[in-house]
């Protein structure tokens, strides 16, 4: 395998890699999981205001751990939000801990009887390539579903139902149809454009996407 196509991908969560690896792959960009060892067992989020700041920390530590993150293409992060309109984007930030808490049945208990059930899900790629670092985002606006339907995905799938989809959730979808729709596979379209575009011109000046 060719590491100079190789994406090392600093997550521990496994729907995420497969989601990645589905946007990248057939493009010609090899995303691999980073192996955490004892040594560095996981990066530690810190808590913050927006994702692009929890993105940007969490690709620093991710390019510290990584040895030699000059002999892969890239050493790429990603961090994510659920945002719910009745509550001003709570959990967002807070969604991994809103998730453990309560769970996707505790959403949902806390959105009985309201009718504002817009939701939506962010996410900010955050990647490391000859020395810059780069960000892309993506958003995926839908519903919060009445209840939680499908056995895909991960997180908040279940209860999620994208705008422009036929009513299913997240989680009663492939990966390869919640691509389509989602934050993620924004976010990553953009992400494989850029890498087209520093392939076609290796030499120009690549600024930050977003
Ligand atoms: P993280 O901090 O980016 O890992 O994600 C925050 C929370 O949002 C976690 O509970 C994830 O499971 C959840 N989450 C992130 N992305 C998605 C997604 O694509 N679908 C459903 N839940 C997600």
């Amino acid at each position: 395998m060719d590491e100079k196509t190789t994406i090392l991908f600093v997550t521990s969560n496994s729907g995420k890699l497969s989601e990645a690896k589905i946007a990248l792959n057939p493009f010609g960009f090899n995303v691999q999981a980073f192996q955490f060892s004892e040594e560095n067992p996981v990066i530690e989020e810190i808590q913050a205001s927006e994702l692009r700041i929890v993105a940007a920390d969490k690709l620093r530590k991710a390019v510290s751990i990584v040895q030699d993150s000059t002999k892969n293409l890239g050493v790429m992060v990603e961090d994510a939000g659920f945002f719910l309109d009745e509550f001003n984007g709570f959990p967002g930030v807070y969604s991994s801990y809103v998730h453990k808490s309560l769970g996707i049945n505790g959403v949902l208990r806390t959105l009985n009887g309201i009718e504002n059930r817009k939701a939506s899900f962010k996410c900010v790629i955050g990647i490391h390539l000859d020395g810059e670092e780069i960000f892309f985002e993506g958003e995926c606006k839908g519903l919060v579903s009445e209840k939680a339907l499908g056995t895909n995905g991960f997180g908040y799938d279940p209860i999620f139902i994208p705008n422009d989809g036929d009513g299913s959730t997240f989680a009663q979808m492939t990966s390869e149809q919640k691509q389509f729709f989602s934050h993620r596979g924004m976010a990553m379209e953009s992400l494989r454009a850029h890498l087209e575009g520093r392939i076609q011109s290796p030499t120009s000046n690549h600024g930050s996407e977003s």
